[in-house]
């Protein structure tokens, strides 16, 4: 293939790298009972209430999926205390990025959003010829008064992660009031809330009732608490007219049929959502315990994941706690080469990079 033949927009871009599947790095290295704790999934595997919607639904596959989801819609809607017409499904909410910049008006419009975040708002916004400007975090949190600082009139878009990947960190809800109080009403913010569903701190913003007053969007996952990752399924919350444009531009079966039943499921799967919560809290204090033991710094997080640095390149760490078969993510994507983020596990599995660790 010729590059004349593609567009200029994606010449320079870095494909996504995904954490390492477990499979791929038992096959290379010829380990068995590797841990993955790269991808900030859920340990203790996909909502029970889920499987059994998926196997009750197997034998209609031979159908296409209902295209609104609305079944799904309605459940969710009601959970969540708005309208329908205010949500808006994904296949994964990486899908909703890319759904949500189709729907804005470019060229020449602008992105803003942090150098160390989550990498699809900067890839997706290139594919679409934004630019993407990246300004840093202050203390490993999202700087809020740089993103203000950044925006011209040609912005149009801004993206939060909140809790932050990779950092854990999160911006409370005096400064998200503040912050959307101060930039132009035209400006669409979005916030990324995939970890919502892990945080405990009592001033974590609770963006819902703001949805109809502010020009804010937000983006939440069944990939993470409900352990649905490999189905795929996300969704949006925003202002109805949005909503409706955002409808116009999705394949019209983004969602498949299986991930819908699982979601639906899943939403009444409060057992695991209670236990996932618990685990991953109690697990996230005894590696907070064991980093402070082994002088490894670390970042307190609101999510599923720790940020930590360690006195080595981590890329080189990465490579031996692989070999030892543990999966970690390191990040030198970000420039940081002395960092890395490390999802909560198990105990065994936090205890199999514990020993791997110590061996290093
Ligand atoms: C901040 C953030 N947003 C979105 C996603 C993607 O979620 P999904 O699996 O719903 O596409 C991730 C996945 O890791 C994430 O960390």
């Amino acid at each position: 293939m010729q590059s004349y033949l593609i567009r200029k927009d994606i010449l320079n871009i870095e494909a996504y790298k995904p954490g390492k599947p477990i499979e791929e790095v038992e096959r290379e290295l010829g380990l068995k009972g590797v841990v993955k704790l790269a991808s900030n999934e859920n340990p203790l595997g996909p909502s029970p209430k889920a499987i059994k919607a998926i196997q009750k639904n197997l034998k209609s596959l031979n159908r296409y999926p209902e295209g609104t989801c609305s079944y799904l819609k309605g459940k969710l809607a009601k959970a969540l205390g708005v309208k329908k017409e205010n949500l808006i499904f994904g296949n994964g909410s990486d899908e909703l990025i890319d759904i949500i910049l189709k729907t804005i008006k470019n060229p020449g419009a602008e992105i803003v959003t942090s150098d160390t975040t989550f990498v699809e708002y900067k890839i997706c916004g290139e594919i679409m010829g934004f630019t993407v400007k990246c300004v840093p975090l202050r203390d490993f949190t999202f700087d809020l008064d740089a993103i203000k600082a950044a925006i011209t009139k040609n912005t149009k878009v801004i993206f939060i992660a909140n809790p932050n990947n990779p950092t854990g960190t999160y911006v409370n809800a005096q400064k998200v009031t503040g912050f959307l109080n101060d930039i132009p009403k035209d400006i669409l913010v979005v916030f990324d809330e995939a970890y919502i569903e892990f945080v405990t701190e009592d001033d974590f913003p609770n963006l819902i009732p703001l949805i109809n007053k502010k020009n804010i969007a937000i983006l939440r996952t069944f990939s993470k608490i409900y352990g649905l990752a490999g189905l795929r399924i996300g969704y949006m919350i925003a202002q109805e007219k949005f909503i409706e444009y955002a409808q116009r531009v999705r394949q019209p079966f983004n969602v498949n049929s299986l991930a819908q039943a699982a979601a639906g499921a899943a939403l009444d799967d409060k057992s695991f959502v209670k236990k996932t919560r618990s685990c991953v809290a109690k697990e996230k204090k005894f590696l907070y315990t064991t980093f402070l033991k082994f002088g490894i710094w670390f970042k307190k997080s609101a999510a599923n994941f720790i940020f930590v640095r360690m006195n080595a390149d981590t890329q080189k760490v990465f490579r031996k706690l692989l070999e030892k078969g543990v999966i970690i993510r390191e990040m030198s994507q970000y420039g940081l080469n002395n960092y890395a983020r490390i999802t909560v596990g198990t105990r065994k599995e936090n205890l199999k990079l514990i020993k791997a660790l110590e061996e290093l």
